[in-house]
């Protein structure tokens, strides 16, 4: 059954991937679009918001004069929209340009709160962060550059094959005594695997406190969040984090984002990568991009009130996904590469192989006339002939990887998308292998 939630744009994912609407003589063909985990189209109420503010609200905030204040005002009201989606203080929230920014500040200042505090007591070592191996780009580059750089020591631990997680007992045992953070996305953008954060928060915290009595340094968890808001209940306190990234275009909002600093610059530390103006407590300062924010701050009113209603709907749009291609080809033909016995998963991912020689993901997806996803990240789409690593990562067998597909459906995916799109990659898979006698033989 299909959730009742006001899917006021039914044909908003669709009307998102048209090709121009206007003067053609035929008509467009039909597309669905299932990568809402690369992005997703604006809500009208966040697009209205945001036209609203570059109209009225473009006094700089900082002014004192009427014009200023009704910009303050907004940004102070989406501060209190974006703390209500995570369950946490609107001072603990600063405004950044994306996840891309906000992951790196959370680096970027364990590292030099370290070098601060431990240089200070002159014992030398370098501080050590700890990750896993299926993080975005946004975390795994700048950890490889420090690294890189004899900056700091970086331990990724290896995901479970049979999970898909990484587990709570291997980060534990990265730690050293110079460990500054732990960083460890809430939700994997390919596989939409749920990672146990608050069971390592918890961990951390004990052993925070045996640490504090040899005078070892405090280990701070991070969570990067962008795939799981939105998504299914996000909430600060439940998981225990230190900091949260917070990504608007991954939920319906626009091409910035946040960072949440538990009880910021008393608590936790922040030290930040600009220096400017004074705007965001100087934590992170240049004049406030006042629509975007309203934005940011409307979108997140959303996911607040309505958060329920898009995860019961994203899961009854994608198991149907999944019973349709069970049912439309071959069950020994499709390997769904996100279904981990007893992991919890995101409620609208479904990363599959169909098993084929000729079947390679991005040929498949060429072939389709209808869909419109991708074969992993979108940031690793120039990457021609390679599976996708965070598959491998999680032990799925390279032949099989290398055929994945990740569709991701969205607030306004509909069965009926679902329908055309299972038979547009049967007609994809059939132009590809030919008649039957000319298959060669299943990988
Ligand atoms: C898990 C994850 N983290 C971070 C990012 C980067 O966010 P942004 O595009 O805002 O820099 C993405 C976006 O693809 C993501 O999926």
């Amino acid at each position: 059954m299909e959730a009742a939630v006001a899917l006021t744009g039914d044909a908003r994912g669709r009307a998102a991937s048209q090709p121009g609407d206007g003067g053609e003589k035929t008509p467009p063909e039909r597309k669905v679009y299932m990568d809402y985990n690369a992005t997703t189209p604006l809500e009208p109420e966040v697009i209205q918001v945001v036209t609203e503010a570059m109209r009225e609200a473009w006094g700089n905030p900082s002014s004192p004069y009427p014009a200023g204040k009704k910009a303050k005002d907004i940004i102070d009201t989406a501060r209190d929209n974006l703390a209500k989606m995570i369950g946490g203080k609107p001072q603990d929230i600063i405004f950044t340009s994306g996840g891309t920014e906000s992951n790196n500040l959370v680096i970027h200042s364990v590292v030099r709160h370290f070098q601060h505090t431990r240089s200070a007591e002159g014992d030398g070592a370098v501080p050590h962060l700890v990750t896993c191996t299926v993080e975005h780009d946004s975390i795994r580059l700048p950890l490889e550059h420090l690294a890189n750089e004899q900056v700091a020591a970086v331990t990724f631990v290896p995901v479970s094959k049979v999970s898909g997680q990484v587990e709570v007992e291997d980060i534990l045992a990265a730690v050293r005594p110079a460990t500054c953070l732990v960083t460890v996305m809430l939700a994997n953008n390919e596989t939409g695997v749920i990672m146990p954060i608050a069971e390592i928060s918890q961990r951390i915290k004990a052993l925070n406190r045996k640490r504090a009595a040899s005078g070892l340094p405090v280990i701070l968890v991070h969570t990067d969040a962008a795939q799981a808001l939105g998504k299914r209940r996000v909430d600060v306190e439940a998981l225990g984090v230190d900091f949260l990234t917070i990504v608007g275009h991954k939920f319906y909002g626009p091409r910035i984002g946040a960072l949440y600093v538990r009880g910021l610059g008393e608590l936790t530390p922040l030290y930040p990568m600009l220096f400017g103006g004074g705007q965001e407590r100087n934590f992170r300062p240049g004049t406030e991009n006042t629509p975007m924010i309203a934005g940011l701050g409307k979108a997140a009113e959303l996911v607040t009130k309505n958060w329920e209603a898009y995860e019961a709907h994203m899961r009854d749009v994608r198991d149907y996904l999944e019973e349709r291609l069970l049912a439309e080809f071959d069950k020994q033909r499709i390997h769904l590469n996100s279904c981990f016995p007893g992991t919890e998963r995101l409620p609208n991912t479904c990363n599959f192989s169909i098993r084929g020689p000729q079947l390679q993901g991005r040929v498949l997806l060429a072939q389709c006339r209808t869909l419109l996803a991708s074969v992993g990240a979108a940031c690793h789409s120039d990457q021609v002939d390679r599976p996708p690593p965070v598959l491998l990562s999680c032990g799925i067998p390279f032949d099989v990887a290398r055929n994945a597909l990740r569709l991701s459906v969205g607030r306004s995916t509909t069965r009926a998308d679902v329908d055309l799109v299972v038979q547009d990659l049967k007609q994809a898979v059939a132009r590809l292998e030919g008649p039957p006698g000319a298959r060669g033989a299943s990988s």
